[in-house]
């Protein structure tokens, strides 16, 4: 019975995959298997009680050590496949990899939200270059190369005499030359601003320029819409008061604040003390921008908004602080698809 242990053992020990475990079975413990056949054809009548005794012993071991060896075997080869799958395997109990489903971005969200409402007023949505001449950005909105007005938004210009805009308010005198008047546009789109940066400042932020010019156009016009946009964008009672402002390119210009929805008034660093924040400037469009677009100034007037979106998305989910949104922190912008 040694021999038959020995050739068990170092079949066993060659054995690799589970099919070759199961070789080794059939040959050792299958119907016609050794240690079967030695079983079977050992002639016990032959043996005195002690001979038998012992020779049963020994097969009961040899059979017991051959099935547990197997088990073994078979458990080795098993647990081989599962922790280092060889090239070509698929390991079906290791867990998926799984898909992640992307998210808008929550600006991105709060324009689409505002264009649905504009094209639900009947306003057109377009574009403008990020790239803009000095003519688009500021000769053509009344802002002349020696205007103070220039001062108050700090520019990076380009080499070639471009610059990126400064604001939307570019694109205004664009729109008015290709689709003349009457006209209800809004235009939103990243602006940039040579700036120091802090809560609610950015050198890279959205505006939403928004363009009205037909007949008998008023104040009472602008205000209108104004209030109609906010109540459909934060969807409550949402404090706001009108100040003068000034723009060359608006007559007479206002500004549009709305009460700090992160302080509730009280004063923070988002509204830097004052509990306001400076939202939507807005106002007439001044006769000689309209002039530029070729527009008929003795027929037509027109109003004109800035809404500076990226505040009004701070405002909208309670974000305090503008530097988050261009932080590149997937777990930021996850918070807000549900939002909407
Ligand atoms: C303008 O840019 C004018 N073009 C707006 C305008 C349009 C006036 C049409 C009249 C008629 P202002 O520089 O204030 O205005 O910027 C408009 C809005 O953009 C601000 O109220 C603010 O909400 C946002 N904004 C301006 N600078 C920044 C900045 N650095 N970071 C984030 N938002 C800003």
């Amino acid at each position: 019975m040694k021999p038959i242990r020995e050739q068990l053992l170092g079949d066993l020990a060659r054995a690799g995959s589970a099919h070759e475990v199961e070789q080794v079975r059939i040959r050792y413990l299958g119907r016609k298997g050794q240690i079967t056949t030695l079983a079977k054809n050992t002639d016990f009548r032959r043996m005195s009680p002690d001979e038998r005794r012992e020779f049963g012993r020994q097969l009961n071991e040899l059979k017991q050590l051959a099935e547990s060896r197997i088990a073994e075997a078979f458990e080795a080869v098993r647990s081989r496949t599962v922790a280092e799958p060889a090239a070509g395997k698929v390991d079906l109990t290791l867990p998926g990899t799984g898909h992640r489903v992307g998210c808008l971005h929550p600006i991105s969200l709060v324009q689409m939200e505002l264009e649905d409402i504009f094209q639900g007023m009947g306003f057109m949505v377009l574009t403008g270059p990020e790239v803009e001449t000095e003519y688009y950005n500021f000769d053509a909105l009344n802002i002349p190369a020696d205007h103070p007005a220039r001062d108050m938004q700090d520019t990076f210009w380009l080499t070639n005499g471009m610059l990126l805009r400064t604001h939307t308010s570019a694109n205004q005198v664009r729109v008015l030359e290709r689709f003349g008047a009457p006209l209800r546009a809004i235009f939103p789109g990243r602006c940039f601003r040579y700036e120091a940066m802090d809560a609610s400042h950015e050198n890279s932020f959205y505006q939403l320029e928004g363009l009205l010019v037909d007949r008998d156009i008023s104040v009472a016009n602008l205000i209108a819409v104004m209030k109609a946009l906010l109540s459909e964008v934060f969807h409550r009672d949402v404090t706001v008061r009108l100040r003068p402002g000034f723009f060359p390119f608006v007559e007479p210009g206002f500004e549009l604040d709305c009460q700090c929805l992160i302080c509730r008034g009280k004063g923070c660093s988002t509204c830097k003390s004052t509990g306001w924040l400076e939202l939507i400037p807005c106002g007439l469009v001044h006769p000689r921008v309209l002039e530029y677009g070729r527009i008929d100034t003795s027929q037509y007037s027109g109003f004109a908004f800035g809404l500076g979106l990226t505040r009004l998305a701070m405002m909208k989910f309670g974000i305090p602080d503008i530097r988050l949104f261009n932080s590149g922190d997937v777990r930021f912008y996850e918070q807000f698809p549900a939002a909407v």
